[in-house]
């Protein structure tokens, strides 16, 4: 059984637990027939606030594909959500109808939130800028299979990694395992946050940053690619300004490793070349479908402990308040200020991981 109800931050789970359900992963792969009935008669809710095809999708084939049933909105707009309800209401209320959910909102912080006022175990499918755990889940499937290992490995992360969580969620994980190295290629605008850095710092792993791909190439046992993400920045020019920067096409591929494989997230924009969809070491798409099995292995174990109690009242830590705009707790007032002392004047925001001074 797990020990953690929710599935927050891809570091609720321990190592040995997210071994184990890599290992379920493969064997559901393997023998997809022993498990169609694994979820009967249990429901899962995707709560989207936010736009998404694979993870939506995802989420719903491996419920149905466990022999579950599912509910939910992909467009709040349709949900009592445009008649302003709150997302502790919206929450406690779905809570006691789905046995699980998986939640998706633009404002980071906000699978923290959720976590506090449902009775059923929360997932975390990206919330803002932040993390996306069940992302991370995905590519640990790919990398312990396309790799063998997910030790030793020479990661570069290329793109947004400013705005995406997913490479966010990756670092925090895969600085975990011993040996890696992460070489970080982004214009000087979109590198990782500090918070992302001082995990690396604080781990047995180290990184470099590299501002040009082709240099980068030979170094890699894994590329992982990232489109630039249009809806975060504050102007379309800005936007313009960045994306375009780095475009991996078969030119490149060459100054790179026969063994390296190439990783996404997707949805791809224009930062991988079509033509590289055919070169052996893109699994981009394959790592898709690792996806949906990680995800059924995810939701069987979440599932396992039938935990249907509702959280306790968690009491403020602080008078003040977040000072990052984009964390759930600007536009949820009620959400009780929790933070962690970091040292000197700073604070830790408990559900979006940024610093506040004080
Ligand atoms: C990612 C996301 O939503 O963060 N997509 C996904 O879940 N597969 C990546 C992205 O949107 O760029």
């Amino acid at each position: 059984m797990m020990k953690t109800k929710h599935v927050v931050d891809l570091a609720d789970l321990s190592h040995e637990e997210l071994i184990e359900i890599i290992h379920l992963a493969n064997s559901i792969k393997e023998h997809p027939e022993d498990y169609s009935d694994a979820c009967r008669g249990k429901i899962l809710a995707t709560l989207f606030y936010e736009p998404s095809t694979r993870t939506q999708m995802s989420f719903k084939t491996a419920m149905l594909r466990l022999g579950g049933s599912i509910i939910g909105f992909d467009n709040p707009q349709n949900s009592s959500v445009s008649k302003g309800e709150s997302l502790k209401d919206t929450i406690t209320v779905v809570g006691g109808y789905a046995d699980i959910i998986a939640i998706r909102h633009p404002l980071e912080g906000t699978a923290a939130a959720a976590a506090m006022y449902s009775a059923s175990p929360v997932i975390n499918a990206g919330d803002g800028g932040h993390l996306h755990p069940t992302q991370t889940l995905t590519d640990v499937v790919t990398l312990y299979n396309e790799m063998g290992r997910l030790e030793n490995l020479t990661i570069g992360l290329c793109g947004d990694l400013k705005n995406g969580r997913t490479v966010h969620s990756l670092i925090k994980t895969m600085s975990t395992f011993k040996g890696n190295r992460f070489v970080l290629i982004s214009t000087a605008e979109l590198t990782v946050p500090q918070y992302i850095k001082d995990i690396i710092n604080s781990s047995e792993c180290g990184y470099v940053e590299i501002p040009s791909l082709a240099d980068a190439m030979p170094l890699l046992d894994v590329l992982y690619m990232t489109r630039i993400q249009r809806e975060r920045f504050a102007s379309e020019e800005e936007y313009r300004r960045q994306n375009g920067v780095f475009v991996l096409d078969k030119d490149k591929l060459k100054g790179a490793k026969k063994s390296m494989r190439i990783l996404h997230p997707l949805p791809r924009v224009d930062e991988i070349d079509v033509e590289v969809d055919y070169d052996d070491r893109a699994k981009y798409f394959i790592q898709t479908v690792y996806g949906m099995y990680g995800r059924m292995a995810l939701i069987m174990k979440m599932l396992e402990s039938g935990d249907r109690t509702p959280s306790p009242r968690i009491m403020p830590t602080h008078h003040y308040r977040c000072c990052n705009p984009k964390c759930i707790t600007a536009s949820e007032k009620y959400l009780p200020a929790v933070f962690r002392e970091a040292g000197g004047d700073m604070l830790l925001c408990r559900y979006c991981d940024g610093r506040t001074l004080i």
